[in-house]
């Protein structure tokens, strides 16, 4: 696509300029007292110039929106790592426990979602190779995909300016061969999956008390929670996604379910980043 617009920009440029050599020889003064003759228009010439536009910008917007949406859509199944971008840090969190810093380790052939927040302030994942590029916010949950090709060490960049060490928040993504990526993970610290940590917290700050499995409990049942719909007191309804429950964790008197009591305090402050990602992936683990 890019080629293409090149390549329409070039073309018409270079028509242009020759036109404007053309007719400036061609219509030149033969005579000192040569004038003009006067053109009323001509509406075959107005259709031609305004319907070649249009189409080729709406060939350059139905191709641009197509990759546009492969972009914004990661697939159904994807390789998920969550991302926690601090000043001035990349910090990577696997599923299954591995822990990185300013280093990602991914399989080749695999399609990998990144789902990023931030500890503090702006930042904002740059992998060049990769054509991918997003924000990340301290407050909110934004994605990335990309499906890496071919292994080898890509730079990973901190592209949004945030603070005195911005230039130095950077990284690489080392793309493994399957094995060498099986090989890698099992090299590191046995330590459990994020969900099962995020099992261990849910029990250490006692939701368990009232988020219950059974239907009567003091808090709404979150099994099979996890992408539903949600009705709030409201009447509203909202998706419960990665967004929904980190607020309901944080604030949860802003969106209440129908049918409970806004008795739930305040987490603000007691869980990090790195817990409310465990927690949110026990949540979606309750299947
Ligand atoms: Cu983080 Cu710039």
């Amino acid at each position: 696509m890019y080629f293409f617009l090149v390549a329409i920009a070039a073309f018409f440029s270079l028509l242009i300029a020759g036109l404007i050599v053309y007719y400036a020889v061609k219509y030149r003064r033969r005579a000192p007292d040569a004038v003009g003759t006067v053109v009323h228009g001509g509406i075959v010439l107005e259709i031609a110039w305004t319907v070649i536009p249009l189409l080729i910008s709406m060939v350059i917007f139905v191709w641009g929106a197509s990759v546009f949406f492969a972009m914004s859509r990661p697939p159904e199944e994807t390789m998920n790592v969550y991302v926690v971008g601090k000043q001035w840090m990349w910090k990577f969190q696997h599923l299954d426990g591995e822990r990185e810093i300013n280093e990602l380790h991914v399989p080749v052939g695999r399609a990998v979602k990144l789902i990023m927040t931030s500890e503090d302030v702006i930042h904002d994942v740059f992998v060049p190779a990769f054509r991918v590029k997003a924000d990340v916010l301290p407050g909110r949950y934004t994605h990335i995909w990309f499906q890496p090709t071919k292994p080898g060490r890509y730079h990973l960049f901190c592209a949004e300016y945030c603070g005195t060490r911005h230039s130095g928040m950077i990284g690489e993504v080392v793309v493994m061969e399957p094995s060498d990526y099986q090989a890698w993970l099992s090299g590191g610290a046995p330590e459990g999956s994020l969900a099962s940590a995020g099992e261990k917290l849910f029990a250490d700050l006692a939701c368990n008390t009232c988020h219950r499995p059974e239907a009567q409990s003091r808090g709404p049942v979150l099994q099979g929670l996890f992408g539903k719909t949600v009705t709030l007191q409201t009447g509203e309804t909202v998706v419960a996604d990665e967004a929904y429950i980190r607020e309901s964790i944080l604030n949860p008197s802003a969106k209440v379910t129908a049918g409970f009591q806004p008795i739930m305090p305040t987490f603000q402050g007691l869980v990090s980043e790195e817990q409310l990602l465990e927690l949110i992936e026990y949540v979606k683990s309750l299947r």
